[in-house]
């Protein structure tokens, strides 16, 4: 029995072994208090502390986190430079703590706009943390597009065609699955999203066709242990179904 599961009162055997979030609201927290939008995500990067302890003492083998998609290259050009700056942040202040849980960190997304310093430190916690058998993977999505992801795979398997590797007939979701940038992850079991948009803005499309979803108004910084245990026991009380009956499952 794991003794953290106990002590927040959770079922260890209805858990989520992969939990992806997106973290909504930095900006909306930051203006609420006449802040700067950077001022959010500092906070907002701060709040992943939490959430990350809490996910691996009671357990949870992937957390998978939403930090920057495609579409965020869009934002005003001083936010964007202010992000890239936490991200490396972000990444040297964490990387001891990271090792020290035995954390391994993982990046999905397009690699192609990032500076070379930010590329560097991506490689080298990534590499620093994937040494060992981990206990828990924690993947950062940035620079993530759930559509570039798909056609990348696309063009992936379509080159194998063009060599006469495979044959069209080989294609199957497998395959697909085996071309995401999420290969060698799990799909999620629950998704949350803070601050009240109800809408997946180009998260994880392939790998969400049977998650579980939760929804709360309470914007990223504010986002807790409470609140992710809140999450974690409305996700115990679901019943996945994955197309049967409800008897089917029971049974
Ligand atoms: C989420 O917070 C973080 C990123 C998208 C980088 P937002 O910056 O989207 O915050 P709101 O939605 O404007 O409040
Ligand atoms: C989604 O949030 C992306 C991240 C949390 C990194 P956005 O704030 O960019 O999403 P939209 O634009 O409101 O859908
Ligand atoms: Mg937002």
């Amino acid at each position: 029995m794991n003794e953290y599961c106990i002590k927040y009162g959770l079922n260890e055997d209805r858990l989520p072994q992969h939990v992806a979030i997106i973290m909504d609201g930095n900006g909306r927290w930051a203006k609420k208090r006449l802040w700067n939008r950077l001022v959010g995500h500092r906070a907002g990067a701060d709040a992943v502390d939490a959430v990350t302890t809490l996910c691996r003492e009671i357990g949870v083998k992937y957390l998978t986190l939403y930090a920057f998609s495609t579409e965020n290259w869009k934002r005003p050009e001083a936010e964007v430079t202010g992000l890239m700056e936490l991200f490396k942040e972000f990444l040297v202040s964490k990387k001891n703590l990271l090792i020290e849980k035995n954390i391994r960190l993982n990046i999905i997304g397009s690699r192609d706009r990032f500076l070379p310093e930010l590329l560097k430190l991506m490689n080298e916690t990534i590499a620093e943390t994937e040494k060992y058998d981990p206990e828990m993977t924690l993947t950062l999505a940035l620079s993530y597009g759930s559509r570039q992801e798909i056609v990348s795979a696309v063009k992936k398997i379509a080159e194998k065609i063009a060599i006469h590797e495979i044959t069209p007939e080989n294609i199957d979701e497998k395959m697909i699955s085996e071309n995401l940038y999420t290969f060698d992850i799990p799909d999620p079991d629950l998704v949350i999203r803070t601050s009240g948009e109800y809408r997946i803005s180009n998260y994880l499309l392939w790998q969400i066709a049977y998650s579980e979803f939760y929804f709360t108004d309470t914007l990223w910084p504010d986002f807790n242990r409470e609140e992710l245990i809140r999450a974690l026991k409305d996700y115990a009380g679901r019943e996945r179904r994955f197309g049967k009956t409800g008897d089917q499952v029971k049974g």
